[in-house]
């Protein structure tokens, strides 16, 4: 359906017996390619890119009004208000909640964050590392608990400062009821953070005014999950937050006066992004945003949801198949995990490559506690992982969809699935080899 958008859809990659095919990428939840409306919007602002805030040049100058402006674009994809948010560019997702998890620590202080155990590392250490943290737990379909989440907020008694929830999950795809979650945070004097790397590309987002219980507070996401690859991630929050104190990052552009003994800071958003900005990247992410708007979000979201869908019909009659899944396909994005039982999920990943040209993920996704709960990994087991490097750890085959994907590309892989799952012994002797990504 809307295949024309991306770039890189007839790319040729090799298979095992020499022949080349065009690739089918079903890693989308790591990398989207990028649309060519945005390979298009850099190419065409390239001859105008200049120095951002610090120039008097006419180039520097339209770059400055471009990065500036970029700023209400992206507040208004997610509903956000300019009068009370400030949008602050910086690397992605990772880098956003580093940088609110060092500024929180007035609001946290030795208060608690409630992260959760569907978290990507990203939304657990950097809290783990700064604040008293406690999880809130998955149910037995590894859906979060809502009544684990009260049951902590009550248990804290007014304590917890915040509530760190992915909006939806990058194994399973499982969207968090993040308004019932904002409503429960806000209701025992917490705030929310909503780490919407997965959600904001697949999933219309609105953060809600601030007089609403379901509000956001805090929300970040990385374009280059949403077809703009290069370079830029997005971290909106309460401007009060970054008024007081300084960056995480000083230096360049974060300023108003130096002096040999003071220093006077700038206002957020400059003052917390030091150095020249990454003024290509949020061109690409500006058209990225006007592109998914053309096509809009809700019809996206409908799109990938009936490919999930189709594809979750399918899977359940291949043989050995291991579905990580509740079959709730409207409380998902296009995420679905699986295993092939009797495989390793590399043997099933390096197949989907090497015989029929599919790129997908393996292993843990970077969410080591989820995988564990998921696949009730003992704690034994886990022991027994630390003391060979060379174990081959559990983990699951993701498949992720962009909206560019189709059904023709679907049916190739669920036909080299088949045979996959009828062929174990096979597949186990020929592609079987020790673990590559454990991350
Ligand atoms: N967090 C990205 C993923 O899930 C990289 O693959």
């Amino acid at each position: 359906m809307y295949k024309n958008l991306v770039y890189g859809i007839n790319t040729l990659v090799p298979l095992l017996n020499g022949k080349k095919v065009p690739c089918i990428n079903f890693d989308n939840a790591a990398t989207t390619p990028p649309f060519s409306s945005v390979m298009a919007a850099v190419n065409n602002f390239a001859p105008y890119y200049s120095s951002v805030h610090r120039g008097t040049g006419y180039k520097s100058i339209i770059s400055t009004q471009f990065y500036d402006k970029a700023r209400n674009i992206v507040l208004d994809f997610v509903k956000g208000d300019p009068s009370y948010h400030t949008v602050i560019f910086v690397k992605n997702t990772t880098e956003a909640i580093n940088k609110l998890s060092y500024r929180l620590k007035d609001e946290i202080g030795d208060g608690i964050v409630l992260s959760t155990y569907m978290e990507h590392h990203s939304n657990d250490l950097p809290w783990r590392y700064k604040y008293n943290v406690d999880y809130v737990n998955i149910d037995e379909k590894g859906r979060l608990s809502l009544d684990h989440l009260e049951y902590l907020l009550k248990k804290y008694k007014g304590k917890v400062k915040l509530v760190a929830v992915t909006g939806a999950s990058n194994v399973t795809g499982y969207i968090n009821p993040i308004r019932k979650i904002a409503e429960l945070a806000h209701k025992y004097g917490s705030k929310i953070f909503v780490d919407g790397a997965q959600l904001v590309p697949h999933h219309p987002v609105d953060m809600r005014p601030v007089g609403d219980p379901a509000h956001i507070d805090y929300i970040a996401f990385s374009a280059h999950k949403m077809y703009a690859p290069f370079g830029v991630g997005v971290l909106i929050s309460p401007k009060k937050i970054f008024e007081k104190g300084h960056s995480d990052h000083i230096g360049g552009g974060t300023v108003d006066l130096v002096t040999p003994r003071e220093v006077i800071w700038a206002s957020p958003p400059e003052k917390e992004e030091a150095g020249t900005p990454n003024l290509l990247g949020v061109v690409a992410l500006v058209e990225s945003i006007k592109t998914l708007n053309r096509l809009n979000m809700k019809k996206v979201a409908d799109y990938e949801r009936q490919l999930t869908k189709y594809t979750l019909e399918r899977l359940k009659s291949i043989p050995n198949i291991v579905l990580y899944d509740d079959g709730d396909v409207k409380n998902k994005v296009s995420i679905i995990s699986f295993n092939i039982r009797g495989l390793y999920h590399g043997t099933v990943a390096t197949a989907l490559s090497l015989e029929g040209g599919i790129a997908v993920r393996n292993g843990c996704f970077c969410a080591q506690p989820y995988i564990q709960k998921l696949l009730q990994v003992s704690e034994g087991q886990i022991e027994e992982y630390k003391e060979d490097k060379n174990s081959f750890r559990p983990g699951t085959v993701r498949i992720s969809y962009g909206l560019y994907n189709d059904y023709r590309e679907i049916n190739i892989m669920l036909e080299l699935l088949k045979e996959i799952g009828k062929n174990i012994d096979y597949y186990n002797l020929k592609y079987r080899k020790p673990p590559i990504y454990s991350q």
